[in-house]
């Protein structure tokens, strides 16, 4: 009978419901499905759980503004965030929703088992509360703002249930002492413990003044607070009461960004210890990806989507941009430049090239079955130990959640075989017996150390190393690949190759951050009714986004939709080339009512000087965006002329005066 695998259950928070994915968050549900790739090929049964967080204010708040029930706009909601993920290739083993009947169950089945042991007791509270954190901040006094996300606090005085958690102040400490490992890493650690030092407040866990959350069973108008209603939905994702049956609870890995540690290291385990149920492993809390420096928000204007990046570039190639570019737990800065960098740098030029390139010669030389080694050179043997070594210590990284330090090992390798077929010039050797036995020699080689990068890359890059497994002419797929087993000198010869497959096409910078941006651009700022597309295209806000386009007779729109769109005209004053951007122009346009700068992808088309002085159309009630880091505030209208798109400015034979609106 085949041993039982060890389990491992690994989670990402509930996300709110109030927004959309952006980049911070596909980054904590992708290293989630790295760890759950990863401990699948080292053997393990796992579960990975994500799932949104549907109760609060908030909720109730956007509701309102959509001007549908609470239940169906989370509804939506959460079937947006779960098709993003499947879009993604994040589809996660549980998706739990707070508002799923399972999940009532068990925040009231904790609450009682809570109440049961003593730690439950009814008060009044009143504090300064921020309504977009959902928390009372502490220590706050009436005006003050949250000191999260800076916005104004407000007095709220209730009755609530609270949950005693000063009494947890010593076992808490006892705890994380007697597993160092379960709050990572170590500066977090530190933060907390002298956190929990300066001593607990007990909580408030319930709301009286909040109408969309979890009735308290017997004691409505009570509903539970978000805190104690979200944290739980990590149990209530494996079984809930019933959690001893799936076999999953405690969790081993608990994945959340820096700003929500400490609920998941000080509430979490209190009201489990409270409840007398397993405690999770480990909680890792990891850094926030920043835009500008800032961490990015919606009402700021600086949020990255995942879409944009993947229909140019792929998932796998976002996937090793997150990991590779920082450190596992420190903050880092997003770029598109420095994404494209790394696609064209590490994966164009690095695994995709040296795919192709072995295949390819595997191809000429050998009709494409894997060549059968001879005689072994130092060189070889070195290689080899090189590659060798690389296994041990790319797991050892991927067990610390060394995630870039483990990408940097195998891409060493990889650089590592480009020297050496550099070297051995494999192509420059001729057909005499002892020339196509070093050919094959060195062939064998560059493949096998091919298939052990693939092996190791793959919990990263999940779609384009199954690629260059079935390059390879591996039978079984590489998600079942055991990475234990993992030894130089598997690659069995005569293997036949399987077919090539493009898989990192190289793109120039310029026009995949253009493309990127544009796309971005369209889906915060969609232009109005889909399927009335304007028969111009407007060349603001990155080119492309709105293509010429004839509006036949299934999509013609009404005077309304029209009249939406405000088109005035302006006249430029200033025009420059933008560094680092070849398509785009910087502009200021005086509008009439004012003077505003508009970016317009115009520059391969017209000089910055002989634009100076011209009238030209702008659409004026546009979001304001970025491009290239630059602020663009309306679109330039032009028509789309020839096969490549040329754009060619709107303008007007008589005179008009700024300002006018265009009907
Ligand atoms: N609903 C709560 C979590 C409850 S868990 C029991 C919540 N939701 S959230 O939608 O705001 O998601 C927060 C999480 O998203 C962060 O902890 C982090 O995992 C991720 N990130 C959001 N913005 C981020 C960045 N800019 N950078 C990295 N991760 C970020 O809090």
């Amino acid at each position: 009978m085949a041993e039982k695998k060890e389990k491992f259950y690994v989670t990402t928070p509930i996300y709110y419901t109030n927004g959309l994915p952006h980049i911070g968050h596909t980054y904590t549900t992708v290293v989630a499905d790295v760890v759950r790739r990863y401990k699948k090929m080292r053997g393990f049964d796992v579960v990975m759980t994500t799932g949104t967080d549907e109760h609060g204010v908030n909720v109730e708040r956007a509701a309102k503004k959509a001007g549908v029930p609470e239940s169906e706009f989370v509804a939506r909601m959460a079937d947006a965030w779960r098709a993003l993920w499947d879009e993604l290739g994040l589809t996660a083993d549980e998706f739990v929703r707070t508002t799923d009947l399972q999940h009532v169950r068990t925040v009231q089945w904790l609450f009682r088992l809570c109440k049961e042991n003593g730690y439950v007791y009814k008060g009044h509270y009143t504090g300064q509360y921020c309504i977009f954190d959902n928390a009372f901040v502490t220590d706050a006094k009436p005006g003050d703002n949250c000191p999260d996300c800076g916005r104004p606090t407000e007095t709220l005085t209730e009755e609530n249930y609270f949950f005693k958690l000063s009494a947890f102040q010593k076992p808490l400490l006892d705890f994380y002492r007697k597993f160092p490992d379960f709050i990572q890493p170590e500066s977090r650690r530190n933060e907390i413990i002298s956190f929990v030092e300066g001593g607990l407040k007990d909580l408030s866990i319930t709301r009286t003044t909040v109408r969309w959350g979890i009735p308290v069973p017997g004691e409505e108008p009570h509903v539970f607070y978000v805190w104690f209603d979200a944290l739980t939905a990590y149990l209530s994702a494996v079984g809930g009461p019933e959690y001893e049956k799936r076999g999953m609870w405690p969790a081993d890995l608990h994945l959340v960004g820096k700003d929500i540690i400490r609920f998941h290291t000080v509430y979490w385990p209190a009201f489990l210890m409270a409840a007398m149920l397993p405690l999770p492993r480990q909680v890792w809390a990891h850094g926030w990806f920043l835009m500008d420096a800032a961490k990015m928000s919606k009402s700021k204007g600086n949020v990255v989507l995942p879409r944009p990046i993947v229909s140019v570039l792929g998932m796998d190639a976002l996937r090793y941009f997150l990991l590779r570019e920082v450190v596992f737990g420190q903050d880092g800065n997003f770029s598109y430049e420095a994404l494209v960098t790394r696609y064209n740098g590490d994966l164009a030029n690095g695994l995709g090239n040296l795919a192709s390139r072995t295949a390819a010669m595997i191809e000429k030389n050998f009709e494409g079955r894997v060549p059968k080694p001879a005689e072994r050179e130092p060189q070889d043997d070195a290689l080899a130990k090189e590659t060798r070594d690389a296994i041990g210590e790319v797991l050892e990284r991927y067990d610390k959640m060394e995630f870039a330090r483990a990408l940097e090992t195998i891409w060493g390798v990889i650089a590592a075989a480009d020297k050496y077929l550099t070297t051995e010039q494999p192509w420059a050797l001729g057909n005499s017996e002892a020339e196509q036995s070093r050919k094959a020699t060195v062939l064998w080689t560059t493949a096998e150390l091919l298939r052990i990068v693939t092996a190791l890359s793959h919990p990263v890059l999940p779609d384009s190393t199954a690629k260059v497994w079935a390059l390879l002419g591996q039978k079984t797929s590489v998600t079942v690949v055991e990475l234990d087993g993992l030894r130089w000198g598997q690659l069995a010869a005569a293997t036949p190759l399987g077919k090539s497959q493009a898989l990192f096409p190289r793109i120039e910078k310029s026009e995949a951050v253009e493309r990127i941006e544009a796309m971005a651009n369209e889906e915060l700022n969609p232009t109005p009714e889909p399927g009335a597309k304007p028969a111009a295209s407007a060349t603001g806000h990155g080119s492309g986004a709105v293509t010429a386009h004839a509006a036949g007779p299934a999509n013609k729109i009404g005077i309304e939709d029209f009249a939406k769109v405000e088109m005035r005209v302006g006249q430029v004053k200033t025009a420059e080339r933008i560094v680092g951007a070849d398509k785009l122009l910087k502009l200021t346009v005086d509008i009439g009512s004012e003077i505003r700068q508009i970016c317009a992808g115009i520059a391969q088309y017209y000089e910055p000087d002989s634009l100076i002085g011209r009238k030209v159309v702008v659409v004026t009630n546009l979001a304001p965006r970025k491009l290239r880091g630059v602020e663009s505030n309306g679109m330039i209208v032009a028509a789309s002329v020839g096969p490549d798109g040329r754009p060619v400015l709107a303008g007007f034979h008589e005179d008009v005066e700024i300002g006018a609106r265009l009907k």
